[in-house]
């Protein structure tokens, strides 16, 4: 008798789903044959403008796999023989596994429904909570950042790298596909980045559609402008630390994604949130500057920036799409 049928991969790919994407794009599906779960990516999810690499769409696949591996381990299952591909196959297949009984119920599960990205500002995070956090996220590959002055660079170039990211015509074009900056907008509820998840009130809304027409402000205008609204340097001066993902040089952005989130689930654990800054390490001189400034053990490389502190309000679950269109 299977194991696995639609109803329970039906329940496992609504936890699964909870995982986290670049723009909240969810390029993770799955697919049930016999007892083996595949998972397979929406190859027009991808970000060409802003993740032309492909790094941060594989590492959101990587986050969906530890996704579906934790929704099973609470159901006492676990995968074996699973193969992870360092890119999709001609398929879309990046990773598989045999769903089999006997797995232990993973303790980051009981978060997987409190984790949310926070973009405002944060409250100041005591001391000795920071040091758990440190001790937890290191055997994970990431580094608890607390110098000051490596924060302040960070708050510093922020605005300006984004900026930057969006004089390309494709890169903001491609932002404004995600943003869902008006309650009427078909995918308010589904998937992007909405106005309640960036934070803004309805008049910097507004003023944030009015920047990312085309018309008759210029490119650089429209980066700037979209900036001053959705600037970032004073949330990120507000952290009390900074969080360094870091990666094996070897290692694939599946295996990478996963642990990515792990170390998220982690910090959650501990009652604190955090915001990626993806562009302090999409653009390579910055990588290499930041990385310069953590002096990084051999044989690892900066990946990720994020900011990390206490959120002043629950912060409300962003939106998914149904189950039942993830599953092909
Ligand atoms: C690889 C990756 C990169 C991300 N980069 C950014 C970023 O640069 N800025 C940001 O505000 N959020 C970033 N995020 C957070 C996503 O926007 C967020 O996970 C998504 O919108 C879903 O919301 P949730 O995390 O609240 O569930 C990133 C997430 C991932 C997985």
């Amino acid at each position: 008798m299977a194991l696995v049928d639609r109803d329970l991969l039906l329940a496992v790919v609504a936890e699964a789903r909870r995982a986290p994407s670049a723009r909240n794009q969810q390029p993770a599906r799955w697919r049930l044959r016999d007892d083996v779960i595949e998972l397979l990516e929406d190859p027009a999810r991808r970000l060409p403008a802003c993740d032309p690499s492909g790094r941060d769409h594989r590492l959101a696949l990587g986050a969906a796999w530890e996704g579906t591996r934790l929704a099973l381990s609470s159901r006492g299952l676990r995968f074996d023989d699973e193969v992870l591909a360092a890119v999709p196959d001609e398929q879309g297949v990046v990773a598989c596994g045999r769903v089999v009984d006997g797995g232990m119920k993973d303790l980051l599960v009981d978060v997987v429904m409190r984790r949310a990205t926070w973009r405002g500002n944060f409250l100041a995070v005591q001391a000795h909570v920071l040091g758990d956090v440190a001790a937890d996220l290191e055997p994970l590959g990431a580094v608890l950042v607390q110098n000051p002055a490596i924060i302040e660079d960070a708050a510093r170039v922020i605005d300006d790298a984004s900026a930057a990211n969006l004089l390309r015509p494709s890169a903001i074009e491609e932002l404004v596909g995600w943003l869902r900056l008006a309650r009427d907008h078909p995918g308010w509820d589904r998937d992007g980045l909405n106005a309640d998840m960036l934070d803004l009130s309805p008049f910097s809304a507004r003023l944030q559609s009015l920047a990312l027409r085309r018309g008759p402000l210029s490119q650089l205008h429209r980066a700037r402008l979209a900036h001053l609204v959705v600037g970032e340097a004073e949330q990120t001066r507000s952290a009390s630390a900074l969080i360094a993902v870091l990666a094996q040089t070897d290692e694939i952005d599946i295996v990478v994604g996963a642990r990515f989130y792990r170390c998220w689930l982690t910090v959650t654990s501990a009652g604190l949130h955090v915001c990626p800054m993806s562009v302090l390490t999409a653009d390579e001189a910055l990588g290499a500057q930041f990385s310069r400034a953590l002096g990084l053990p051999a044989g690892w490389k900066l990946l990720h920036l994020w900011r990390v502190g206490r959120a002043p309000r629950v912060v409300p679950l962003s939106p998914r799409l149904p189950p039942e269109e993830l599953i092909t």
